[in-house]
């Protein structure tokens, strides 16, 4: 079971090179690749929240896809969201953990979660906030990667190289299963209404019913 107080703890030690080349080189094709999978529900005037928006890259590029969109993104790491707000206040960033994100029920058309569920304790409470805070209608996004269909020998190299680097997997979070995914969010009033898998990636729509 992931522990969070230790995961904010490891992005706050992450968080001054996080926008760098390191993390950036694998983000520069991940949220291109959410992006384009997002484009058909995206609108102008929308609200989108980002949960788990780390230092915000995400929602900068989401800002540039339509007009008067209104962009929020909470963390629970407070170093993620002081580099954030380094942006300026195009976006409302606030230290949040994703089972309370502190806004009102009805805010929002589109959640997402980029690359964060399974760093998440409790993954039931986060489905029904992000189900309480979207409108009935608005969509939730999830991308993660894929970390179920991984064989087994290069998973065992993927905790060795992320234990080098800051991170240890076993600790930190926990694999997330498609199908229990699905319960947990019907279980919480949302509806799955599209998935696609793409370079061991998960990319899922759920709809507020
Ligand atoms: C791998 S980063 C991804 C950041 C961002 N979504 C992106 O695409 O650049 C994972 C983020 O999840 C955040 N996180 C982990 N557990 C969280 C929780 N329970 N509530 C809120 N944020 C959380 C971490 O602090 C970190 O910033």
């Amino acid at each position: 079971m992931p522990n969070s107080a230790s995961t904010s703890d490891k992005f706050d030690n992450v968080a001054n090179i996080y926008n760098g080349p390191i993390f950036q080189l694998y983000y520069f094709l991940a949220h291109s690749a959410c992006i384009n999978y997002l484009k058909p529900y995206l609108k102008d005037n929308q609200s989108i929240l980002d949960i788990a928006c780390g230092t915000g890259i995400f929602l900068k590029k989401i800002l540039k896809q339509k007009e008067g969109l209104k962009l929020a993104g909470i963390d629970n790491s407070k170093k993620m969201i002081s580099v954030a707000r380094l942006f300026g206040d195009k976006i409302d960033f606030r230290e949040a953990d994703a089972e309370n994100s502190s806004f009102e029920k009805d805010s929002f058309d589109i959640v997402t979660i980029i690359d964060a569920i399974y760093y998440f304790p409790n993954k039931e409470a986060a489905l029904s906030e992000c189900k309480r805070v979207l409108r009935p209608g608005g969509y939730l996004f999830l991308f993660y990667p894929a970390i179920d269909i991984i064989p087994n020998f290069i998973l065992d190299q993927i905790k060795l190289v992320s234990r080098s680097l800051f991170f240890n997997l076993e600790e930190n979070s926990s694999i997330v299963n498609i199908k229990e995914l699905e319960k947990l969010a019907g279980l919480s009033g949302l509806k799955l209404i599209n998935k696609k898998m793409q370079t061991m990636h998960r990319f899922i729509i759920f709809k507020k019913i």
